[in-house]
């Protein structure tokens, strides 16, 4: 369900020189990462997402901007705003996901359990619901 999709608090580390966050698999992140994608050059008014993973599971990050995600299962539904790079998402498997009002200059950076397989999607509300009622 949507409760199992939590923030986690990624470590930062500031100095006079900036900031660097840093991640690892089985650690800060709950699963293995087998594969990372980014979106950027996102227009204004866009929306991205729309759809669900059967088994794979995600971390989202803001890694520059901000930008909504609405979490939902089939019966709940959460809306997250993003807006810092040393907060996560984690996304688990089963959860239908939107992002939407992307600021100008925005990157999402995704972290999945998975490599790219369609099979692993449902790109179908109506499909998703029967799925998960
Ligand atoms: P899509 O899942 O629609 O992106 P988003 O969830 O951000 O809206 O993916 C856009 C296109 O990119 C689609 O044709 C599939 C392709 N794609 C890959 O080839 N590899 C990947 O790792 C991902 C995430 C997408």
């Amino acid at each position: 369900t949507i409760h199992h999709c939590k923030i986690i608090d990624i470590p930062k580390i500031s100095s006079d020189k900036g900031s660097l966050s840093f991640l690892e698999s089985n650690s800060i992140i709950p699963f293995d990462i087998k594969r990372v994608y980014f979106t950027y050059d996102i227009p204004s008014g866009a929306e991205r997402g729309g759809h669900a993973h059967k088994e794979q599971h995600e971390i989202v990050i803001a890694a520059s901007g901000s930008f909504n995600i609405i979490i939902d299962d089939g019966n709940e539904k959460k809306k997250i705003f993003l807006n810092t790079p040393h907060k996560a998402l984690h996304i688990v498997s089963g959860i239908w996901r939107e992002l939407n009002d992307f600021s100008t200059g925005s990157v999402v950076l995704v972290m999945n359990s998975g490599l790219y397989e369609e099979q692993d999607y449902i790109r179908n509300y109506n499909e998703f619901k029967v799925e998960n009622d």
